[in-house]
């Protein structure tokens, strides 16, 4: 699984479509509120933030997560960098990346400093951001990794179409690599989904979702 690159197709000319998991990166709506609703609001952030902080995410693709937190660490004025850690079976090649973020003018000057610097793979050093692309199938490379998050941005494609990346042990390994008093959220509030973040050992809450989805998931590691 590892070493495949993202197949995509676009939506309206603007969308990037997984052809491999048939779903959309990013809501056809508005994709950089929901991010900002969904990840930073659900992981209580950006008033969370302290120095030395460390997001970690299930599913990199287009970058988009990132770079709204990026700017919120940045527009917030924190201290050092923020750490940012993303596990992702198949990574989007560059140009893919900068044509999606097209879409989101707000995040322009983010996504600029972004991809004149990242080479497609691994980690890269923009001063007020530490990022890490860990590439490969996330159950075989979480277990593996030896550092613990403050925030989880759990982002797989929609559960019915990739449930591999929400699987109770895979919700396991999440609690096992959150820090005291952490978090974790997701848009999606599917019932095993929750239950394997509450099995996990996470105070797992069902809050109001972005736009017409109803409920989203917030979790907490006590
Ligand atoms: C909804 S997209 C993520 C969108 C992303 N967070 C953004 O800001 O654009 C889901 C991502 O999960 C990745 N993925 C799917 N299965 C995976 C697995 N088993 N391990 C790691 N990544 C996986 C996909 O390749 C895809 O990039």
């Amino acid at each position: 699984m590892a070493d495949q690159q993202a197949r995509l197709s676009w939506r309206e000319g603007v969308i990037p479509v997984s052809d491999q998991f048939d779903d959309p990166y990013f809501s056809i709506q508005n994709g950089l509120a929901e991010t900002e609703h969904v990840f930073l609001a659900g992981n209580d952030l950006p008033r969370r933030f302290a120095p030395g902080f460390h997001i970690a995410e299930l599913g990199f693709g287009t970058g988009l997560n990132m770079l709204a937190a990026w700017r919120a660490w940045e527009e917030t004025g924190q201290a050092g960098a923020l750490r940012f850690t993303s596990f992702e079976a198949f990574p989007m090649a560059p140009g893919d990346m900068a044509r999606a973020l097209e879409a989101f003018p707000a995040v322009a000057p983010w996504a600029e400093r972004f991809l004149a610097a990242w080479s497609g793979h691994g980690a890269c050093d923009l001063g007020t951001l530490h990022l890490e692309v860990i590439e490969g199938d996330a159950r075989m490379s979480l277990p593996s990794w030896t550092a613990r998050a403050d925030a989880w941005f759990l982002d797989g494609f929609s559960p019915a179409k990739n449930p591999e990346l929400w699987e109770p042990a895979l919700m396991a390994e999440v609690a096992a690599h959150t820090a005291e008093g952490g978090t974790a959220a997701t848009y999606t509030a599917a019932g095993f989904v929750r239950r394997g973040l509450e099995a996990a050992g996470f105070e797992v809450t069902r809050i109001p979702g972005f736009g017409r989805k109803r409920h989203m998931t917030q979790a907490v590691k006590r």
